[in-house]
C-alpha cells in the first residue's frame, strides 16, 4: 500500500521535478535566497528548494527499488549514492534555512509566485502563518532533522535506513501541508 502511494505521489509531481531539474537544483541564486532580511518566502522555497531535491530522491527510488519498493543496494551505483547524498544535503540545507527564518510570508507580492494556482489561498495561508509561526517553524525543523538523518544514512550507504527515511519523508511534508496549506480539505470547513 505504501509502495503504491509512493509511486502515485512520485508520478503526480514528475513534471514539476523535470522542470526544476532543467533549471538546475540548488546552484542558482533563487528568489527564495533573495530575501534581504530574515523573511522566508515559502512558495518560492517550496518550488525552488524543497520540492526539487525531494522529487529527485523519489524518482531515484522508483529507479533503484526492489520488488518491495526498497532501495536496492545491488542497483545503486556510486553515482546513485553520490546523487542521493547531494540531494539529501540540499534538502537538509533548504529546510534548515526555512526553520531558521524569523518571519514567514506565503509569497513575495512582487516576485514570480504571487499568483498561486486554484486551491492555494495565499491570504488564508498567510493568516495561519501569522497566527502560528512557532508551529510552522517546528514543522520546518522536523523536516530539517529528517533530512539530516537521510543525509547521514546515505553517507553510510545504509539502503535499509535510506528506504525507511525516504518512505517517512512524505508524511513529514504532509504534516505541514495539512496544517498550513489546505486544512479546509481535511477539516470539512467551508
Ligand atoms: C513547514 C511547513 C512545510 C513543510 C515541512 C513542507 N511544506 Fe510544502 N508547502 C507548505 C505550504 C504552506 C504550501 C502552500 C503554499 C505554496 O503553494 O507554496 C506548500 C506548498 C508546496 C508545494 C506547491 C508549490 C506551489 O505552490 O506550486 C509543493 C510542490 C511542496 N509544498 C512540496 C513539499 C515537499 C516535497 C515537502 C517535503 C519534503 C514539503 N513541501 C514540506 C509548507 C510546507
Amino acid at each position: 500500500m505504501r509502495h503504491a502511494l509512493l509511486i502515485a505521489s512520485a508520478g503526480a509531481t514528475l513534471l514539476a521535478a523535470c522542470a526544476a531539474n532543467q533549471a538546475g537544483t540548488g546552484q542558482n541564486v533563487t528568489s527564495a535566497d533573495a530575501a534581504s532580511d530574515d523573511t522566508y518566502y515559502l512558495r518560492a522555497g517550496m518550488i525552488e528548494q524543497i520540492n526539487p531535491p525531494t522529487e529527485f530522491i523519489w524518482n531515484m527510488q522508483v529507479e533503484v527499488m526492489d520488488d518491495y519498493g526498497n532501495f536496492d543496494s545491488a542497483l545503486m551505483t556510486q553515482e546513485h549514492w553520490a546523487n542521493l547524498q547531494d540531494q539529501a544535503q540540499l534538502l537538509a540545507q533548504a529546510s534548515q534555512r526555512m526553520a531558521e527564518a524569523s518571519r514567514y510570508v506565503a509569497a513575495d507580492p512582487d516576485g514570480p509566485y504571487a499568483n498561486a494556482p486554484v486551491g492555494t489561498d495565499l491570504a488564508a495561508i498567510q493568516q495561519r502563518l501569522d497566527a502560528s509561526t512557532p508551529a510552522y517553524r517546528a514543522l520546518s525543523d522536523n523536516l530539517a532533522r529528517h533530512s539530516e538523518r537521510l543525509l547521514a544514512a546515505s553517507r553510510a550507504k545504509d539502503a535499509a535506513l535510506v528506504t525507511q527515511l525516504v518512505n517517512d519523508m512524505q508524511p513529514t511534508c504532509k504534516a505541514c501541508h495539512d496544517a498550513f496549506w489546505y486544512p479546509e480539505e481535511y477539516q470539512n470547513q467551508p
